[in-house]
């Protein structure tokens, strides 16, 4: 398929960059391969040649622009020339908070020693301090500074909704775009992916589950919609060799336990005398139970292994994808098929607490000698986090077709997946899964209600909106400052506590999930992930492009402690129940 026209500028660019052979149609494994290797070949060609040739090879035709180019991001892979090499540091850190408004606080934190958390970050001060290295005091992530309404007027609904209802993802698999260990036959349409219970029919052993989106990003009203699923190793699904689904089903559970830290969950009916193991630890065995106690050991195959508080086992991955704004025929936003990225995590290496203190240790040594955060390359692996975790990812190329991330796009990952101090076992979204039976399964935003963190009283996007100023971390989205703030833009409490679910929270207007859907093509057609992936509509105004010592800090009283998880149950009867009942 030839990608859609959008304006004359942007074609004239890529059909430059096609010509110098710039763009990705040698296939996903190779790529990162070939960028990795180029490293040291462009080093050794660059030395051996006398000075008088290099600089003729350089203006002819290595590095055809000047000073004050507009560079297209392809450009940089290229040449291999790093754009960014702070681009662990997300575009969120660049907010400007004026004192008051604090996005910050749902990635850096610190937590007290006694919960003994394998994360030991402690980051928490820089909520509202922008204590960047020098290179980090400039925002890279340009393309937050663009205004794409006119780059959007010319493509018309149509165009866009046929586009996002193609699958690319089952036609990169199928052409061997991307590897088999990221295959879900019919992610793109998960009602058939995946059974009642959330495991994938096609026997991959990969699990949905229901989670509640992170806030800002992730919700739908700022540009994506999204999924995550889980796999473990296969001695957690076997039972003497043999795959046994309870058994697979109590270690979910179990690894559940062992990341939030909770003592039991509900589960679909367990055989306790098929599986002669007393479940929930009643002291009988029974023919159906549904509550399971946390053991010290996982089950089946995997009884060797022990639980780990707040980790996962070595070999469990997680497939996530990203995707466009799905709008059904009745105005329903849901997971269109077309996918913008399908990312992968594997955690190669199982490091204990003691072990993962070293890798902090020496992330902040270097830190503190200023060195520029480094990325292992593991050519179509991927990258290593230095956490035990190999991370992938495969995103649209010009085609819309997926092709693997080039190293410097990957690099992006080893930031929020790496050293920020919210985190759970350097992961997201598991440790914001409803809890038990009720979260396996495809997500479903109508069935999770603003339950609070725990530690909390009010809902978590209630108080998120609170605390930012608005319905994204840059408090530019229109439509959600239109129908959840009053004039004097203070949250509208009681209706954000009406709502029935997330869903009425934080899913657009159909016209605004267009908008959104074709200013992300625009970056696409690109190929500009480099300078950012956001599909913003009009110019950030709220985002610092450059840091000055003039910013204020964000005062004690708007900087906050928290944790990721969630009350799932809470004490009181909440508005939303009492709502409900009048
Ligand atoms: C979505 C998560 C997220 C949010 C929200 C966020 N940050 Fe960050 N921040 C990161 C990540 C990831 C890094 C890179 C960490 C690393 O160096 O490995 C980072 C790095 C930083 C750094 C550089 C630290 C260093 O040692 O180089 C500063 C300063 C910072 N953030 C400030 C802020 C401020 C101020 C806000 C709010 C206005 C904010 N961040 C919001 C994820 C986030
Ligand atoms: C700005 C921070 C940030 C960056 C950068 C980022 N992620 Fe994530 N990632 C998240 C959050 C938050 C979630 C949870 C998604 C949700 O709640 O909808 C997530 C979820 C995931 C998951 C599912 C497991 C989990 O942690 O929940 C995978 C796999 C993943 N990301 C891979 C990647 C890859 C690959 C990249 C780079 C291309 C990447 N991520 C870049 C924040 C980030």
């Amino acid at each position: 398929m030839k990608m859609l026209k959008i304006t004359s500028g942007v074609g004239i660019l890529l059909s430059l960059l096609i010509s110098a052979g710039c763009t990705d149609n040698t296939g996903t494994d190779v790529n990162n391969q070939s960028n990795y290797e180029q490293n040291s070949t462009s080093f050794t060609v660059d030395t051996q040649l006398p000075p008088s040739t290099h600089e003729k090879a350089d203006s002819t035709h290595a590095y055809p622009y000047q000073e004050g180019d507009a560079i297209p991001a392809l450009a940089y892979i290229e040449h291999d020339e790093v754009y960014n090499p702070e681009s662990v540091i997300p575009p969120q850190c660049y907010t400007k908070t004026e004192g008051v408004n604090n996005p910050c606080y749902a990635c850096h934190q610190s937590y007290d020693s006694m919960e003994k958390r394998p994360n030991q970050m402690g980051d928490g001060t820089l909520q509202g301090n922008y204590e960047f290295s020098d290179v980090g005091l400039t925002n890279s992530w340009k393309n937050l500074f663009i205004d794409r309404t006119s780059l959007i007027a010319g493509i018309d609904d149509a165009t866009i909704k046929k586009y996002i209802a193609q699958d690319n993802y089952t036609a990169s698999l199928n052409n061997d775009a991307m590897p088999d260990y990221m295959r879900i036959e019919n992610l793109s349409a998960a009602d058939k992916a995946f059974d009642g219970d959330g495991f994938a029919k096609d026997g991959s052993g990969w699990v949905s589950y229901n989670y509640k989106p992170f806030p800002s990003t992730f919700w739908p009203t700022n540009g994506s919609t999204g999924d995550a699923m889980i796999r473990l190793p296969e001695s957690f699904q076997r039972l003497k060799g043999k795959y046994n689904k309870a058994i697979y089903t109590l270690n979910l559970s179990l690894v559940e336990m062992a990341l939030k830290d909770l003592d039991k969950l509900t589960a679909a009916p367990v055989n306790e005398l098929a599986l002669n193991l007393d479940v929930n630890q009643d002291g009988k065995l029974s023919n159906s139970v549904t509550e399971i106690a946390r053991l010290s050991h996982y089950v089946g195959d995997a009884s060797d292994v022990p639980l780990a508080h707040m980790l996962y086992p070595e070999g469990t991955e997680f497939l996530h994808t990203v995707r466009y704004i799905g709008v059904d025929e009745n105005g329903n936003i849901y997971n269109a098929p077309r996918m913008k990225e399908v990312r992968y995590m594997k955690k190669h290496m199982f490091r204990s607490r003691e072990s993962l203190a070293s890798a902090y240790y020496a992330e902040a040594k270097d830190k503190h000698f200023e060195k520029l955060p480094q990325t292992r390359y593991l050519g179509e692996k991927g990258i290593d986090n230095g956490f035990g975790w190999t991370i992938n990812g495969f995103i649209e190329n010009e085609q819309g077709e997926l092709r693997a991330q080039h190293d410097q796009e990957l690099a992006f990952c080893n930031g929020c997946h790496k050293t920020v101090g919210s985190t759970f076992d350097q992961t997201f979204s598991f440790a914001r899964k409803v809890p038990g039976q009720m979260g396996w399964g495809y997500i479903d935003l109508r069935e999770i209600e603003d339950v609070p963190n725990i530690n909390e009283e009010k809902g978590e996007f209630l108080t998120y909106m609170e605390r930012v100023g608005g319905g994204d971390e840059f408090r530019q989205n229109g439509e959600m400052l239109a129908k959840w703030f009053d004039e004097k833009g203070m949250v509208k409490v009681e209706e954000v506590q009406r709502a029935k679910s997330v869903y009425d929270i934080i899913t657009p207007s159909p016209e605004r999930a267009y908008a959104l859907n074709k200013a992300y093509l625009t970056i696409v057609n690109e190929q500009s992930y480099l300078f950012g992936r956001d599909a913003t509509l009009t110019k950030a105004t709220n985002v610092l492009s450059t840091i000055d010592a003039e910013q204020p800090p964000l005062k004690p009283e708007h900087r906050f402690k928290w944790d990721m998880r969630l009350n799932w149950q809470q004490e009181k009867p909440s508005a939303i129940a009492e709502a409900r009942q009048q």
